[in-house]
């Protein structure tokens, strides 16, 4: 494969975040870091095996990057200006959109001018994507912080293939209804051949919204537009390189990490681990009252017992995910406070991001594993944990509200607001036979080794290039 940066090419990838982040410290070094969240996840390997090309930002404001090389594919960086952070990324993406596709778990902040940006933007995204793209290339765009590429990008290119998928929930159409955009998103949508879902309910929701629209019609997984277009609306779970994480994780070097890593939290006879993006989404506090609550009423030994949570830092300027940092840090401090010693911590917290083979390690010696989000998409990490431990005497205990919950139905699930319920279900999972959880982690395990990454980039693709 070509290592300098092609003019035109076959196959684009359009997301927001580059899957490498480049930073630049006080003193003007640069360095590139491994982005956050799961959609890179997903998509590195996609890429890494299609080649191609990726458009996205690179994370650092008013810095214009050249194009370069990269894992085996070109990466086009798009420059965003501190406004347009603030206003498309941190305002209008994380603000408004964002609560507003997850249930409204805080309120959507509406802003005109973060619209306007949002729009701009888009915009610009689409831009780029016309001029990298081949003549009938296949450009596949990603997530809510680009839902007006496709129809942008057929305005500017109809000889492309356009897809999108949607990492995240999409909403009832009653809370969905208080945008007041909601029109002009869906129409962005609908310039795409194929709108992709994590869920069979996501993706009803959207028709139904579809439908509202003048002169489209529905039926079963199609919206008809008026300009005489099928758009095929469908679900495809989205899933891991499951092989890539047992791999990582059964190597030497990651089990000598994880016999260190054990020993360095005093070998306790049970490790219950949780790691999240520090998203309000993602059911921190409920979770952590419900092991704290367990660790006071001597449930759970601090003798034998260690709670380690990792919550990488994100969007940290926007409000509702600073309230979020500060009271987890009290809830945490509120708890080894009162339970534990100086010497053993009962909960190790670290708000940071680890990397791949530090993370495969702590899913090594994790028993107990925690994913309780109070909605999510999907949500691999519930599946890097399947495919990381080999260890059959295990559990995943996982929120209903994860869309992980649909495929990984042997998993001890929870309602993440029942902080009773769920106690009650961590000490189920603690508790049960070996036989028991075993039964439970060879059937997840299963699903994860047989719906891998590459099928689900394979499905969408193929449904797409049959357009
Ligand atoms: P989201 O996309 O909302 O962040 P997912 O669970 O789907 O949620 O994906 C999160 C991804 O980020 C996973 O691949 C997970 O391994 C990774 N991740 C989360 N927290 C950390 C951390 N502290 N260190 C390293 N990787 C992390
Ligand atoms: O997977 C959902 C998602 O919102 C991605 O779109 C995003 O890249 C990731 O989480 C991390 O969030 P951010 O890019 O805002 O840091």
């Amino acid at each position: 494969m070509s290592e300098t940066v092609q003019d035109k090419v076959d196959f684009l990838v359009i997301a927001n975040r580059l899957p490498v982040d480049r930073k630049v410290d006080d003193d003007g070094n640069v360095s590139w870091q491994s982005s956050p969240g799961g959609l890179v996840t997903a998509l590195e390997p996609v890429m890494q095996r299609k080649g191609g090309a990726w458009i996205g930002w690179h994370g650092a404001p008013d810095e214009v990057v050249d194009p370069f090389h990269h894992d085996g594919y070109d990466i086009h960086p798009v420059p965003l200006s501190a406004q347009e952070v603030e206003e498309y990324y941190e305002g209008f993406s994380n603000a408004t959109l964002w609560p507003l596709y997850h249930d409204c778990v805080v309120e959507p902040v509406f802003h005109r001018e973060w619209w306007d940006a949002y729009q701009k933007v888009n915009k610009r995204f689409a831009e780029q994507a016309a001029e990298q793209a081949a003549e009938g290339a296949t450009v596949w765009v990603q997530d809510y912080q680009l839902t007006l590429v496709p129809m942008y990008l057929r305005q500017m290119r109809p000889d492309l293939r356009i897809g999108f998928f949607l990492h995240i929930p999409f909403p009832p159409i009653e809370l969905y209804s208080r945008l007041p955009w909601r029109e002009e998103l869906v129409e962005g949508l609908l310039g795409a051949d194929l709108v992709g879902f994590q869920t069979p309910g996501a993706a009803a929701n959207f028709l139904r919204l579809a439908k509202r629209r003048p002169g489209v019609t529905t039926s079963r997984g199609k919206a008809h537009t008026r300009d005489g277009r099928d758009v095929i609306v469908r679900d495809f779970p989205i899933s891991i390189d499951s092989r890539g994480f047992h791999e990582l994780a059964t190597s030497e070097k990651v089990q000598a990490e994880a016999d260190k890593l054990r020993e360095d939290l005093g070998n306790p006879e049970t490790i219950i681990f949780g790691v999240d993006r520090l998203d309000y989404t993602k059911g921190l506090r409920q979770r952590i009252r419900a092991v704290g609550e367990l660790f006071k009423e001597g449930k759970l030994d601090p003798d034998e017992v260690v709670f380690l949570q990792l919550a990488t830092p994100s969007r940290e300027r926007v409000e509702e995910y600073k309230i979020l940092r500060d009271d987890i840090n009290l809830l945490v401090g509120q708890i080894n406070s009162k339970v534990g010693t100086i010497a053993r911590r009962a909960l190790v917290y670290r708000n940071k991001s680890v990397p791949r083979d530090v993370l495969a390690a702590m899913y090594q010696v994790a028993d107990l594993m925690l994913v309780t989000p109070v909605r999510d998409g999907m949500n691999l990490v519930a599946k890097e944990y399947i495919a990381c431990r080999s260890n059959d005497d295990s559990a995943l205990v996982l929120s209903e509200f994860a869309g992980a919950a649909r495929e990984l139905k042997q998993a001890y699930m929870v309602n993440p607001y029942d902080i009773d319920g769920m106690k009650a279900t961590i000490m189920q999972a603690l508790t049960d036979s070996p036989k028991v959880k075993a039964r439970k982690m060879r059937s997840m395990r299963r699903q994860v080794f047989d719906k891998t990454i590459d099928v689900w980039a394979d499905d969408f693709l193929t449904e797409l290039e049959g357009r």
